[in-house]
């Protein structure tokens, strides 16, 4: 597949923003009507929000500076503006390769680890609904347990596997990508390599392999890392052969991104968030939770996770990053957030707009919970939210982050919002959003107890 278009602007300009619309399409109604998140601060400190307000007027040289462009990064800025990799052209290129795909595929394996795959597996594990094509992980473990039960779950199916590797130099994908690599010759034979989709950077030897052995190569944009790809190629193409939406998701990143670009930073929740996290690291506390209680989220958990690990653990700092699948954890941590050190601020995921139901209804049985008679689950699962929220805000500051519903334009908005307020967090934390020297500490070793 060929990528790209070569956009014309100066660095910093919002031409992109008008491209950005045309490119994905204005949907044409408000801000309401399209549902953007709301952060709310539950803290028994009766100044925080003044406190807020002085905290965000001293580091507003921050957010100016991030919204004019800055030079220093710009190398790793290819999602700030979501039309550079998600416009018109890319989209409509990579739904076409997905929907052909998705005409042959009974199993596409997505080879990746990290920033390679959390964001496509968030999304698809959280509201595929469409069952046509099923979506398997390899490339993100080494245990040899995993990698035969993955492989036993591909036999009697045809089977598309997309390596998503930036660089191709990772153990975990590389490892995989080879058995999965033999086991399709073997199945397929000279026919192999049209089930082959690899996604890597330009020039790398990814894209040689590709060239050489005829497999479909998608481009990894040099300007965007891992973790920051989730609106690109990396993420687009998985989620669209599972059958989401991803137009409607590029969309809701693209509204977001107008949204936080506005400059007012009083409109700008994410600036607002990341100033949070580090007026609260700065008082003391040393980790942020993330928390909800819809289990479609768990692997967006996951996602976040690896977003605030990677990009703020620098130089002694950070808040350590953990994540809570409410109600289950409020009988395992949930005393510990309770009772325990306080350590830690929570901020809570808060799906408004109900799309399940499911009633308690009586039966034969004497059982003592006469009190759910005819209560919808749903009701009782935000009792238990609300609960929570009253319940730990005596203990520690608790945010609230509203979003309308879990589906893929919404699934667009939270992610060009936590990536906006992570790259904002950390450039007030002063370390480099875009690098991740720790990670190399234990590939020196394991490299060498492996003999590369
Ligand atoms: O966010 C990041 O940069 C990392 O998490 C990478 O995505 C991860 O290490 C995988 O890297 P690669 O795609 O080069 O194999």
């Amino acid at each position: 597949m060929e990528n790209c278009k070569i956009l014309q602007r100066g660095w910093g300009q919002p031409a992109f923003r008008l491209f950005a619309e045309e490119a994905v399409g204005e949907t044409g109604k408000s801000k309401e009507e399209k549902g953007m998140l709301n952060l709310k601060i539950e803290d028994k400190n009766p100044n925080i929000k003044q406190e807020l307000k002085e905290y965000m007027e001293g580091k507003r040289s921050v957010l100016n500076q991030i919204l004019e462009g800055e030079t220093d990064y710009k190398d790793s800025l290819g999602w700030f503006h979501t039309a550079e990799w998600a416009d018109v052209e890319q989209t409509e290129r990579i739904q076409k390769l997905a929907d052909e795909i998705r005409e042959e595929a009974d199993v596409f394996v997505i080879v990746g680890v990290g920033g390679s795959n959390n964001a496509a597996r968030s999304v698809i594990e959280a509201i595929q609904t469409d069952r046509k094509v099923e979506i398997v992980y390899a490339g993100h473990t080494l245990s040899p347990y995993a990698l035969n039960q993955m492989l036993k779950s591909l036999e009697g199916k045809s089977v598309y596997i997309d390596c998503i590797a930036k660089n191709f130099e990772t153990l975990e994908p590389g490892a995989s990508f080879r058995i999965l690599r033999k086991f399709l010759y073997e199945r397929y034979g000279e026919q192999a390599g049209k089930r082959m989709i690899a996604t890597g950077t330009r020039g790398s030897s990814l894209e040689k392999l590709c060239k050489k052995h005829g497999y479909t190569f998608l481009e990894f944009p040099q300007n965007v890392g891992g973790r920051f790809s989730a609106v690109t190629s990396v993420g687009l193409l998985p989620m669209a052969v599972a059958g989401i939406d991803m137009k409607s998701l590029v969309r809701g990143a693209a509204d977001m991104e107008k949204q936080l670009h506005k400059g007012g930073s009083e409109e700008n929740p994410a600036y607002e968030y990341a100033c949070l996290r580090n007026m609260y690291y700065e008082k003391g506390y040393k980790l942020e939770m993330l928390a909800g209680f819809e289990p479609q989220l768990r692997w967006f958990y996951k996602w976040w996770v690896q977003l605030f690990g990677e990009t703020e653990g620098k130089e002694n700092k950070g808040l350590f990053p953990v994540a809570a699948e409410f109600c289950e954890e409020l009988h395992a941590v949930g005393q510990y957030i309770q009772d325990g050190a306080p350590l830690m601020f929570e901020t809570f995921l808060d799906v408004q707009e109900q799309n399940a139901s499911l009633y308690a209804e009586q039966d034969r049985v004497e059982d003592g919970f006469d009190y759910l008679n005819g209560k919808d689950f749903w009701d009782m699962n935000k009792a238990s939210f609300h609960a929570t929220v009253k319940a730990h805000r005596e203990k520690l500051p608790c945010l609230i982050l509203e979003i309308e519903k879990l589906d893929a334009y919404h699934f667009g908005q939270l992610f060009y919002f936590f990536l906006f307020a992570c790259y904002v967090s950390a450039r007030i934390l002063e370390v480099n959003p875009f690098d991740q020297p720790g990670v190399e500490a234990y590939k020196k070793w394991m490299f060498e107890a492996l003999g590369k």
